[in-house]
């Protein structure tokens, strides 16, 4: 059984006490919900990489409650590393240092760096204080599905395999931290995320955009590059290219699909919605191109509902824009997709 907790001091007293001893902790942080191990304790990690079905070759990311703590997890900060922690802590950005040697290697699946996040949510802010020890969290899905954004998608997944969750509402980004690899020269952003790369570039001029979407086979260098993740279950084709031709292009595919006697069920933002015009299929509200924040809020549930209603096809459409949040939302519509379609 998995208890479902509140965010009362009692409970996230309980919480902490459980991971204290090894437990599986699911919390709300401002990104996603994150499925919380002691970091230090190897036996609770594999216990956690179990529970996700999750490869023993994907690193999680350690949360810690201060940069100083942080400190702590690695042999050495490079210099910028103050500077993005003061700009960005507590909050959506993920930092790789290096390794140091009191960091399980089963938490950094053998790499010789860490992953570390100070997140804002309180009550994972709560959590952490509490607990007084490093959490190894990956986000609470099982391994390659959407990442949750409420308690009730933790307990969709991981609901009997964990020993608790607390269940602190809808998360507020929606979409996880942006991985910064502080280890290469020049750093580089391995995976878009809450914090836009524009916003990095500020104080890191150099900085480099990883391939977003790399072949399983090249993707030692940060697991979470795996080109397919994210994804429901149903098959979804994204559609990229000039808005109109990628639009035409799915209207024609709606109509063939359901010609067959399939199920169709499209993603869209509100203006792809409008102009789509009426069509016989279940068409999921992303919100407004207008308004980066709420898509990204919004984008994993939505693709939790159309996956729930079990339909056969799910259609998309790239979105327009690229700056801010939008690369980290395009980036989880590109991984997400089990077939793309670039329509010239
Ligand atoms: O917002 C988030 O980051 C959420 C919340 C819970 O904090 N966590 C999250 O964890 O998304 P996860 O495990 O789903 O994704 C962590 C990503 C993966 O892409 C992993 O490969 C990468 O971080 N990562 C972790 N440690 C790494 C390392 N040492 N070097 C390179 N990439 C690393
Ligand atoms: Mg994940």
């Amino acid at each position: 059984m998995t208890a479902v907790l509140g965010t009362d001091p009692a409970s996230i007293a309980r919480a902490a006490d459980c991971l204290r001893h090894g437990g599986l902790v699911a919390f709300p942080t401002e990104t996603v919900y994150g499925l919380g191990v002691h970091a230090m304790d190897v036996a609770a990690v594999q216990r956690l990489f179990a529970a996700k079905g999750r490869p023993a070759h994907d690193p999680l990311i350690v949360h810690v409650s201060s940069l100083e703590q942080a400190a702590l997890l690695t042999t050495g900060m490079p210099p910028e590393a103050s500077a993005l922690a003061n700009a960005f802590w507590p909050g959506p950005l993920t930092m790789v240092l290096p390794r140091h040697g009191a960091v399980p290697r089963e938490v950094t699946a053998g790499l010789d760096t860490v992953a570390v996040r100070v997140p804002a949510h309180p009550v994972a802010r709560a959590l952490l204080d509490a607990a007084g020890i490093p959490v190894a969290a990956p986000s609470a899905n099982l391994f390659s599905r959407p990442s949750p954004t409420t308690a009730a998608h933790v307990l969709e997944d991981l609901g009997g395999r964990i020993d608790m969750v607390i269940d602190g509402g809808p998360t507020s980004v929606g979409v996880e931290s942006t991985v910064l690899d502080l280890t290469s020269t020049p750093p580089r952003v391995l995976r878009p995320g809450g914090v836009p790369v524009e916003r990095l570039r500020a104080l890191l001029p150099h900085l480099e955009l990883f391939g977003a979407s790399v072949a399983a086979g090249e993707a030692a260098l940060s697991p979470g590059l795996l080109s397919q993740h994210y994804s429901p279950r149903t098959p979804m084709a994204l559609y990229s290219g000039a808005p109109d031709a990628a639009r035409q292009a799915i209207v024609k595919r709606i109509h063939e699909a359901t010609a067959q006697g399939h199920t169709v069920g499209v993603l869209a933002t509100r203006e792809q919605a409008a102009a789509l015009g009426r069509l016989p299929v279940l068409v999921v509200d992303l919100g407004s191109e207008q308004d980066a924040d709420a898509v990204a809020r919004r984008l994993y549930a939505a693709i939790r509902d159309l996956d729930a209603a079990n339909l056969d096809l799910i259609l998309t459409q790239q979105v327009a824009h690229t700056g801010g949040l939008w690369q980290a939302i395009a980036d989880r519509l590109t991984r997400a997709a089990t077939e793309r379609v670039a329509v010239p």
